[in-house]
């Protein structure tokens, strides 16, 4: 606990925790728009005062009342459009009546929802059953609908499913993973639901969740900010849960570096897509996990020690990363310029990257103002692909500085055809092409270029920018995004990811009524009504977490 003050992370007992912890975070962002004034203004700049004026409509001026956790179950209908005089979006209705479609029942509770309902689809695939990474957004919708039943049912059902021995072969799984996925089969004559879950030893390509965990942990807090239950989170279950998950990430090995070291297709992206190494989407959830966790473990004889272990992780993560992952302007001209072949400690190209691997891409991507979090950095390797959910998740888990959130927002508008362009939102930029593509996906005929993984757009992220908009005070940028979603979504039968270096095509091999593809919608809609959502889902930055400056060091090693 002492280790923990001095390292200057806040200090839980374990019985408040979360809603102390972070509460005055979210005051403070409704009080005053969070602008960075130094910066120059963007088309953003009308930002949170604005929002509250487009709020005016119908919510800004009781949006402190109207925000009562927990306090809305039992509607069918949105809660929005009951509390709001004017008439939401017909969209709104419509993907609230399909998200309650997609609803899987195990003995009569709700506990999750299934992939994809596209009965037209011919290949079922593994699209019927409730995805750990894509129910987060669902439950998000259920809990800022004050339904959070499901999300607790969910919850439970998956720790439950975390207990079970997995294998794959013959070779043992570690105790704390997470399922992929999970199917609710219904025996109609002997009346019973049993449960299969997936570990990977299903999974296409065999391919292993390493995100499931980190938001399962991530989505328990969720529950516990928007409902003010402590008391789930702080079963012995729970609490044992979380620690089985990081076990997993914490314990020690060869490693050199505080990042975590993963196979291919180990996240959203789970097919063989060169993300092997430290991708950076499970860089930033791992680091977003650590903290929800910090949030929420008791100081008990067992949590205490893997309490110690995330703090100090968490000093050696950010620091890592917000080093060597970061990429803008300035930090590509040094790349460029690097010196190879450097030994000892006063190496400045501390992975020998060679200059000449740089792609030419990225000289013209670059904007003057703005950056971002590369995709992967290792020996010699720096992937230099612009990845949206770990750059979002950087921003929600204030593992980029307020001045790098800002900058990936900067990027975002200055290169908003090459990431946005015609629907919202690139998974990947660029895609990779020709010989390239063949050595990279293994010539993987689902991810040609700028479809599915490779450069695709996916619906879903819409709300994760809409989250970072929010949080970064620009607000205007996500309703820019979503405008455009609103124009096809609906139409197209809200599908899985759009193809095109535009995102203008329905994807080749799409899944149409993707369930995620709604519950994002649902959710960018509901948070931009009413940012006091984003608390659940978003975390302050740790002022105390800043190490560049003040501290020793020892911060270094
Ligand atoms: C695909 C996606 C994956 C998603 C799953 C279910 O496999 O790549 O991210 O979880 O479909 O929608």
């Amino acid at each position: 606990m002492d280790g923990t003050k001095e390292m200057g992370l806040r200090n839980v007992s374990s019985t408040c925790s979360i809603s102390e912890m972070d509460d005055y975070d979210l005051s403070r962002l409704l009080d005053k728009p969070r602008l960075n004034i130094e910066r120059q203004r963007s088309f953003d700049e009308r930002s949170l005062s604005e929002l509250s004026i487009g709020l005016t409509r119908g919510s800004y001026d009781n949006y402190e009342t109207t925000h009562s956790p927990g306090g809305r179950s039992g509607f069918d209908t949105p809660a929005s459009s009951a509390r709001n005089s004017f008439e939401p979006h017909p969209m709104v209705a419509e993907a609230w009546e399909a998200l309650r479609r997609s609803l899987v029942h195990f003995r009569g509770q709700p506990v999750g929802t299934i992939a994809a309902y596209d009965h037209a689809s011919e290949e079922v695939l593994n699209y019927d059953q409730v995805f750990v990474r894509d129910f987060v957004p669902s439950a998000l919708a259920f809990l800022m609908n004050g339904e959070p039943e499901i999300v607790k049912n969910f919850l439970l059902k998956t720790l439950q499913l975390q207990g079970w021995e997995k294998r794959i072969d013959r070779f043992k799984l570690g105790e704390g993973a997470m399922p992929a996925s999970f199917k609710v089969l219904h025996d109609p004559v002997r009346k019973t639901d049993t449960i299969i879950a997936d570990f990977g030893e299903s999974a296409i390509g065999r391919v292993a969740p390493v995100d499931s965990g980190f938001w399962w942990i991530i989505l328990l807090r969720a529950y516990t900010k928007s409902t003010g239950d402590l008391s789930l989170a702080e079963t012995p279950e729970c609490q044992k849960g979380m620690r089985l998950i990081l076990t997993l990430c914490l314990s020690e090995g060869f490693d050199t570096f505080p990042t975590l070291l993963c196979a291919d297709g180990c996240s959203m992206i789970d097919r063989r897509m060169g993300i092997y190494g430290y991708p950076i989407e499970i860089q930033a959830l791992f680091f977003m996990a650590l903290r929800c966790a910090l949030s929420m473990l008791k100081h008990d004889a067992e949590g205490k020690e893997c309490i110690e272990r995330i703090v100090k992780r968490l000093h050696a993560l950010s620091y890592h990363m917000r080093n060597y992952f970061w990429l803008d302007f300035q930090q590509l001209n040094d790349i460029y310029r690097y010196k190879t072949e450097e030994y000892s400690h006063t190496a400045v190209n501390k992975f020998n990257v060679i200059p000449d691997s740089i792609p030419d891409w990225v000289f013209d991507f670059m904007p003057t103002r703005g950056g971002y979090f590369i995709g992967n950095v290792s020996p010699a390797r720096m992937d230099f692909r612009w990845f949206c959910l770990g750059n979002c998740i950087a921003i929600l888990s204030s593992l980029a500085t307020p001045e790098q959130s800002m900058a990936i927002m900067d990027l975002i508008e200055a290169r908003w055809d090459e990431l946005v362009g015609e629907m919202p939102l690139k998974i990947a930029y660029p895609a990779i092409e020709s010989h390239e593509w063949k050595i990279v996906t293994g010539c993987d005929p689902k991810n040609t270029r700028w479809s599915y993984h490779n450069g695709g757009s996916w619906p879903v992220l819409l709300w994760l920018l809409t989250a970072a908009c929010i949080k970064t005070g620009r607000p205007q940028i996500a309703r820019r995004a979503i405008d455009l979603a609103e124009t096809r979504l609906l139409k197209d039968s809200w599908p899985e990811y759009y193809d095109g270096t535009l995102g203008r095509f329905i994807g080749k091999q799409a899944r149409k009524y993707q369930t995620w593809s709604i519950a994002g919608y649902l959710v960018a809609k509901m948070m931009l009504e009413d940012p006091s959502h984003l608390g659940m889902i978003s975390l302050e930055e740790d002022k105390q977490m800043k190490p560049l400056i003040k501290r020793s060091s020892s911060w270094n090693c």
